[in-house]
Parts: C-alpha cells; sequence; structure tokens
C-alpha cells in the first residue's frame, strides 16, 4: 500500500492531538499522519533538533491536509514538566481531542547487572508517564466531549523477548493501565486503547539491530512478508483516533505481521 491510498478521517481534522516521543520513529510518523489529516499535532520529545526538523518539514509544506505540528521540548520522565506541557496545550485550546503516549527507550539491559535505579529508570521512561499524562490530559479530553488516548505498547513482552526485562515488563503493565483507565475515563467518553508494534523499521531499530540475523528472524516469526514499518503502526493511531472507532476501547490493537 502506498500512502497515496491511505484512508482519510474527516473527524481528524481539527483535531488537537498530543503526541509523546514525537520528534523521531514511530512517533514521529504519527505526529506527520495526523498532521496530514489535518489535525493539530504538539509532538513533545526530549531530542530538540529532530523535533523541530519535523515540525519545519512538515508545516513548510503546508501541513498536507491542512494540519500542523508543533515541537515542545519535554522529557516525559519529568512529570511535572509533562504535565505543565499538557495544562498549557489543553488551555490554549480549550480541549485535547487526542493523547498519544509514545514515548519510550528500549535500550537492551543485563538482568544479572541491572540496578534498582536503572530498574526505576527504565519504568519512569517507559510506564509511569503514561498515566500522567493521562491525568492530565483528562479535563481536556473531557471538555472536548470525549477523546481517544493511544497508549504504546510492544509485542516484546508476548513474544518471549529476554534482553531488555525492564522493557518488557514496563510494556506488559501499558496492558493493566489501559483497561483501567478505560473503565475510569469512559463515562466522560474518552476511550483508552493500547496499540503493540511488531518489530518496526525505525531508523534507531535499523541502525542498532536490524542485521541479517534479524532479517531471518523476522521473516521467520511474521505471517506475513515484508517488515512493518513505521507508517504501518500510524495508521492503526489514526483510525483509533478517528470517529470510525467511537465504540472501541480497553482492547489490545497488534500491528505486527502476524507475529504473536
Ligand atoms: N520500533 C519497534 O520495533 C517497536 C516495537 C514495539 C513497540 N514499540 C513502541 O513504539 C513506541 C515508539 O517506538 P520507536 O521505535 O519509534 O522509538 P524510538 O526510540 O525510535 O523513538 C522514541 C522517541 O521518544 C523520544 N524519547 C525518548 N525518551 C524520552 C523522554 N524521556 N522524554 C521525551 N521523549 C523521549 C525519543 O527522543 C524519540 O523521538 C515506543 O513506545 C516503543 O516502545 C516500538
Amino acid at each position: 500500500m502506498t500512502s497515496g491510498t491511505a484512508a482519510n478521517y474527516p473527524s481528524l481534522a481539527g483535531q488537537i492531538v498530543v503526541v509523546t516521543g514525537g520528534a523521531s520513529g514511530i512517533g514521529g510518523e504519527m505526529a506527520a499522519q495526523f498532521a496530514s489529516q489535518g489535525a493539530r499535532v504538539f509532538a513533545l520529545d526530549i531530542d530538540i533538533a529532530a523535533g523541530q526538523a519535523l515540525a519545519a518539514q512538515c508545516n513548510a509544506a503546508g501541513g498536507t491536509g491542512g494540519g500542523t505540528i508543533a515541537f515542545r521540548s519535554c522529557d516525559v520522565t519529568d512529570c511535572a514538566a509533562l504535565q505543565a506541557a499538557i495544562l498549557a496545550i489543553g488551555s490554549e485550546h480549550g480541549r485535547i481531542d487526542t493523547l498519544v503516549n509514545n514515548a519510550a527507550n528500549d535500550t537492551r539491559h543485563d538482568w544479572r547487572t541491572l540496578t534498582p535505579d536503572a530498574w526505576d529508570a527504565c519504568m519512569n521512561v517507559n510506564l509511569r508517564h503514561h498515566f500522567f499524562a493521562s491525568q492530565a490530559a483528562h479535563p481536556f479530553l473531557k471538555a472536548a466531549g470525549g477523546g481517544s488516548i493511544i497508549c504504546l505498547g510492544s509485542i516484546s513482552w508476548l513474544n518471549g523477548t529476554t534482553g531488555m526485562v525492564g522493557y518488557t515488563t514496563a510494556k506488559s503493565a501499558i496492558h493493566g493501565l489501559v483497561r483501567t483507565l478505560a473503565r475510569l475515563f469512559g463515562p466522560d467518553s474518552i476511550r483508552v486503547n493500547a496499540l503493540l508494534p511488531g518489530w518496526t523499521m525505525t531508523e534507531r531499530q535499523r541502525k542498532l539491530w536490524v542485521d541479517a540475523a534479524a532479517d531471518a528472524e523476522i521473516a521467520a516469526k511474521q505471517a506475513l512478508p515484508g517488515k512493518v514499518e513505521p507508517a504501518d503502526v500510524a495508521r492503526l493511531a489514526l483510525f483509533l483516533a478517528a470517529a470510525d472507532a467511537r465504540m472501541c476501547t480497553q482492547q489490545v490493537f497488534v500491528v505486527d505481521g502476524g507475529w504473536i
């Protein structure tokens, strides 16, 4: 499929969308795709250079579809800064329609030498901010008359991955968080879902970990040939944020080429 054949979602036009980790990788692709649907995207990230470049590129293109990307420097492990950023965006626009909790760090670590501090840091960058961003966004999603929270999980805790026990533990907890928040926020018409990518070919993955052995593993484990690209994951995020998904909540949606 090419971008020319991708779906358009009229209900995304004009949406206020917050994407954490929205400067690069899957988050950057999601930011660009939401903007191309006419949404006003706020990308929060620690990578200032990448965030500014993405926003400049998208906005110079006239925000294909009328949307824009505004980059805000923000470390999601700093809960006060994260909540202040969301409060500023929500207050400025009177609402938030979609929150994508995407920021993460999948640096590999040896379980034998993992320290309590490193464990906590892993939870903070991969799990804690999902809750605190959702907590801060809730009043603005409610003010919008309802909305969508999309939490990026991972298939890694379901497929036997062993090289990053803190990361896989954090990612599995997102499942429980999503199911609980869906119940807590449901009465306000706020939908909460988990989106689980398979092994997705971001710049970071290609640079650090995708070698010939990885190619062979992907070919052996996926039901489908080919590789999962960031655009494949972003397209499901568009659907989950759109009115088309108005009765989808509390669920896990997987884009892994049929791995788990
Ligand atoms: N790429 C994959 O194969 C894969 C597989 C399964 C799940 N995922 C999940 O998808 C999501 C996106 O993954 P990705 O591969 O695009 O990651 P990535 O590492 O390519 O990009 C992550 C982004 O988050 C930002 N970030 C990191 N720490 C941050 C912090 N403390 N504060 C703010 N921003 C921060 C980075 O700067 C970067 O822009 C993550 O939640 C990841 O766990 C990815």
